[in-house]
């Protein structure tokens, strides 16, 4: 009988050490986590106050969130037993908020209002992931603030478009991770997604192809083959009244979307609206060759057919496969900064970030070496050569940039031919760009394509679609990921403002394989964002993923693990 009874007790307590441990898995790991004995009770009779009125968006968020998942929600501004705190202690450090869960009561202290959203989002980690009710959360003390800066993931929508419903979708997955920055690749040769009110063609026809050169590998690391063009129209835009509607859903999760209009490269589906931004406007858009001899009967003929039309009516076309083009934006042409200036007008009308990408990547010289109007212009500014000339550039629009109150980012190729004075490079090319940035001073975010590219493959073997970039980033690379660069001398340290995952979307047409790529690597990007290096632990984080993937469920993500 004793036996018995001692197997009980040990049985409860054990089942209760589990739902403790469960409940208290939180990613990213908090600075200070300190369990403590008993519990908090979550009711529809529990109630929620505010201090500040500038914590009620956090409350709406939340109750939407228990709403959404456990149907019930709290009652606001009325004090009882069952309470929980919400508020700007001006005390704390800006960015860090305590949390101080005991039986009666849940404080949410933060430094500033994201600080006290961030809070919640470690409370609602703290939730269980079955939708029991009522639910009991076990008491903790909790303080925590990030590492970095800037957290960002970005998100590649122009080669392939996906909807508003999935852009939403995408922020609030970043919000559940305390992501804060949200970089929007936006232009790009194969399709132009903002609407501009001045140049109507930009949309009307730069954010629509006629069809897309699938491309697949048998294996990782393997070269990818073409295995032909599909054939089928592909595109779609944002509205500024959606992108408006974008901003304010990502505002009110405390992040800030930077949006990224491509120059002077990058630029086909811009060109294709309006051919006079190109160094030469009346030669035909490249169509890809391929070989002919391997492709069935169907794809000769559409190709022959796609290459007879590119010489006659449709000189420019959206470009229908992956790449860098040639045809670039003439910086020879005045014309061309009248149209970036108008639209940058508009993006900046759009989204008030204090920081506007203008991308700066991959841009072959090739035309603007052949182009009477680039070469006078290299002539007349004493530009040695094409990289002078791309560097003139980007210092032009920086100015104009600048002049309208914001700081240009662009992609480490901005360092080439100069650096315009106050730009912030965004190093993708591994660390290089980054620690040349940092050494001179420049702000740096770092996003190597080694180690955060999120469409290189995080496995080796679950890839079905056979679609991917070359590459193998598992996560726990991405865990590992130290955001600064080793190389960095620490007096420059500083100048690294954090990192970003990007999702580049050449190998991703659908969502589904949009949230096979982004999770679970989203985890682990996260934690290398936040968390200081001694909390960081990957098997530790491997335990609580096992946690945050029943976390996943709940917020039905289906990816495969
Ligand atoms: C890039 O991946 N071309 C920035
Ligand atoms: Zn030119």
């Amino acid at each position: 009988m004793f036996t018995k009874l001692l197997h009980l007790i040990v049985l409860i307590l054990i089942s209760n050490f589990l739902s403790l441990s469960n409940n208290n898995e939180i990613i990213p790991k908090p600075i200070i986590q300190e369990e403590k004995p008993g519990f908090f009770t979550i009711s529809p009779n529990t109630t929620i106050h505010i201090q500040d009125s500038a914590c009620q968006n956090i409350v709406n968020y939340f109750q939407a969130y228990l709403q959404n998942f456990y149907q019930f929600n709290l009652i606001e501004n009325t004090n009882q037993q069952n309470s929980i705190y919400l508020q700007i202690d001006t005390l704390l450090p800006l960015s860090s908020y305590s949390l101080v869960i005991d039986s009666t009561t849940i404080v949410l202290k933060g430094g500033s209002e994201s600080a006290v959203f961030y809070g919640i989002q470690t409370l609602i980690q703290l939730l269980p992931v079955t939708q029991n009710n009522p639910i009991q959360i076990a008491c903790v003390s909790i303080y925590d603030a990030p590492k970095f800066e800037y957290r960002g993931m970005h998100l590649d929508v122009s080669r392939y478009f996906f909807p508003v419903a999935f852009v939403k979708q995408f922020i609030d997955y970043l919000a559940l991770h305390k992501i804060n920055y949200f970089h929007w690749h936006l232009s790009d040769d194969q399709g132009w997604r903002i609407e501009i009110k001045k140049y109507p063609l930009l949309t009307e026809i730069g954010a629509w192809r006629n069809g897309t050169y699938a491309i697949a590998r048998k294996k990782i690391k393997k070269q990818a083959t073409v295995i032909g063009n599909d054939g089928i129209r592909h595109g779609g835009f944002y509205t500024q009244s959606e992108i408006k509607d974008i901003v304010d859903y990502a505002a009110k999760r405390y992040i800030t979307i930077i949006p990224e209009i491509e120059m002077p490269g990058h630029a086909n589906a811009a060109i294709a609206a309006y051919p006079v931004m190109s160094c030469f406007p009346s030669e035909p858009s490249k169509i890809k060759a391929i070989d002919l001899h391997k492709s069935s009967q169907r794809n000769k003929k559409m190709i022959l057919q796609r290459l007879s039309l590119a010489n006659d009516s449709i000189k420019k076309v959206v470009r229908e496969y992956w790449g860098i083009s040639d045809d670039v934006f003439c910086a020879g042409n005045e014309n061309t900064f009248t149209f970036l200036e108008d639209v940058l007008s508009e993006v900046m009308s759009l989204f008030p970030s204090k920081w506007i990408h203008i991308g700066g990547d991959e841009c072959p010289k090739s035309n603007w070496n052949r182009c009477p109007k680039c070469k006078a212009r290299m002539e007349t500014q004493g530009l040695k050569d094409a990289h002078e000339l791309q560097s003139y550039f980007i210092r032009r629009i920086e100015k104009f940039i600048n002049g309208n109150g914001r700081t240009i980012i662009g992609w480490d190729e901005i360092l080439e031919g100069g650096l315009a004075d106050n730009a912030i490079v965004m190093s993708w090319r591994g660390e290089a760009g980054g620690i040349k940035a940092a050494s001179a001073n420049h702000k740096v975010i770092m996003a190597p394509n080694n180690r955060v590219y999120f469409d290189h493959p995080r496995s080796l073997k679950n890839d079905k679609f056979k679609m991917f970039f070359g590459g193998y980033i598992p996560l726990r690379k991405v865990y590992n990921w130290p955001v600064i660069p080793k190389k960095l001398a620490k007096n420059k340290q500083q100048y690294i403002l954090g990192g970003q995952a990007c999702v580049w979307t050449e190998y991703v047409p659908t969502i589904p394989v949009a949230t096979s790529i982004i999770f679970p690597r989203i985890a682990a990007l996260s934690e290398s964002l936040w968390s200081h290096q001694d909390v960081k632990k990957y098997r530790n984080f491997r335990k609580r993923l096992k946690a945050q993937e029943q976390r996943y469920l709940l917020w039905q993500i289906k990816y495969k693990p």
